[in-house]
């Protein structure tokens, strides 16, 4: 059964709003809890599809999952067994490929199918598995066979030694590429340093909470990570940072809307970039330690935007900045070098009255100001629903969308936070 969301266009947005925790954060740590057979208490978790779904694999590993409170979950992988592996489920989502590094720590087997999640490109997992074959890690694939067909890739990763501690050279910035490895190397026999690593907040995250399991790690936040490996990894607390883009969209929503709103548990920090941007091009901002204060700007001039890897503005923003494109003066050409799919949204905005040429995989051409209006839209990934629900707050009339699964796998109870500062969204359960 999914939900559809009925959006009434053009409301005045007014009042505060807080940032949840960070799903990119929380998933791989959600793994990490797997490292150890001691219990985890993880709070501040942001009650999102992707996460309910990392739990349930964790659960259906032989896990103990038991919400303490709302937000705050205890996790014991004291029986766990990776054979365990629910296929159908890890087949769904791309963050179920945060499982490969601490299985194999732990047990030194782990077979897994070709991860799924957003259609926003090929996503390969090629990083993933040089990696892990520097590591002293054998990985076979093979296809599953399903009803007769070959319809998908199971890959057999084994250490029947261990994980070796190496230098592992990425040849791109990944961000889940340098969390498996991170992960599997804090149970390596030696030290593992990551060359080119991701340094995205949710990253560095995942290396506190390590840290506070007692891995040895350094140099996170910086592209050469080292991780001296240790025997074992005991329990640890921890509370997930918020989510830094979460907090960038519903600036971007505010800017866009002309509403005057308070983003609360902002990590401004981690939003230099896109709120330099956001200024410069005209919006209103008053910047706090923790909150950013939106207030109606007058004329806005994006000009080009580039998504790049942290502290670059996300690609994960690519898509609201899109939309608000849509309401700047003239010409803006957004570029996402990092994925070949996400620029899809940008044809719902056609039919929603946009002007938009879409020039490849990774560049499109927005003209504006335009008016927006209503219609029925189908976004395909996580990052598009949201900005499918500013398109539709910034439009005259009636939006729907017809499946709202994708923001639903990423932002907590969207609609309801939004009524609360004066939206009219309706949620139908079809
Ligand atoms: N890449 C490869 N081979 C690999 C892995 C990546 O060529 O084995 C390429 C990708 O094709 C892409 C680039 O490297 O061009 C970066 O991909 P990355 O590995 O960083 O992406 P990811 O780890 O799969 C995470 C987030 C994404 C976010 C990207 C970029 C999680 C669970 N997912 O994906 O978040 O867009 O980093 O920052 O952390 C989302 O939240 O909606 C989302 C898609």
């Amino acid at each position: 059964m999914t939900d559809k969301l009925i959006i009434e266009g053009k409301s005045k947005l007014e009042g505060v709003i807080d940032v949840k925790g960070s799903k990119n954060a929380a998933t791989p740590i959600i793994a990490a809890t797997l490292l150890t057979s001691s219990p985890c208490i993880l709070d501040n978790v942001p009650l999102v599809g992707d996460v309910e779904k990392m739990l349930e694999i964790v659960k259906k590993l032989g896990a103990e999952v038991d919400f303490i409170e709302k937000r705050k979950v205890k996790i014991t992988a004291k029986n766990i067994s990776p054979e365990k592996l629910d296929f159908d489920m890890i087949n769904k989502m791309r963050s179920s490929i945060l499982f490969i590094g601490p299985l194999l720590a732990r047990f030194g087997t782990v077979r897994i199918p070709q991860p799924g999640g957003c259609i926003i490109g090929s996503r390969p997992i090629d990083f993933h598995i040089n990696a892990f074959s520097k590591m002293g890690i054998t990985i076979e694939e093979f296809g599953l066979k399903k009803n007769g067909s070959r319809s998908s890739n199971v890959y057999h990763f084994n250490a029947p030694k261990g994980v070796k501690g190496k230098e592992v050279v990425f040849d791109g910035f990944s961000v889940t590429g340098t969390e498996n490895v991170m992960m599997a190397a804090t149970l390596a026999k030696g030290k593992t340093t990551i060359k080119i690593a991701a340094t995205e907040p949710h990253v560095q995250d995942l290396a506190l909470f390590l840290k506070k399991m007692g891995a040895n790690i350094k140099g996170e936040g910086t592209s050469t990570i080292e991780i001296k490996g240790r025997k074992e990894l005991t329990g640890a607390e921890h509370f997930i940072c918020y989510d830094y883009i979460e907090a960038g969209t519903l600036i971007i929503l505010a800017v866009a809307t002309k509403g005057s709103v308070c983003i609360e548990n902002a990590p401004v920090e981690n939003l230099k970039l896109l709120l330099n941007k956001l200024k410069s091009s005209g919006a209103k901002l008053k910047i706090g330690k923790s909150s950013v204060v939106v207030s109606p700007g007058k004329k806005l001039v994006i000009d080009r935007v580039q998504a790049m890897p942290y502290p670059g503005i996300p690609t994960d923003l690519q898509a609201p900045i899109g939309v608000l494109s849509t309401q700047a003066e003239g010409l803006t050409l957004i570029h996402d070098p990092i994925f070949e799919g996400r620029l899809k949204y940008l044809e719902e905005l056609n039919k929603m009255g946009a002007e938009i040429v879409i020039c490849d995989p990774h560049r499109a051409i927005i003209n504006g100001p335009t008016k927006l209006h209503g219609g029925k839209l189908d976004p395909l990934d996580l990052r598009a629903g949201a900005a499918i629900i500013i398109a539709g707050l910034v439009a005259d009339g009636t939006t729907v969308i017809r499946d709202v699964t994708q923001a639903d796998r990423g932002y907590e109870e969207i609609d309801k936070r939004l009524c609360k500062i004066g939206a009219r969204i309706k949620r139908i359960n079809r």
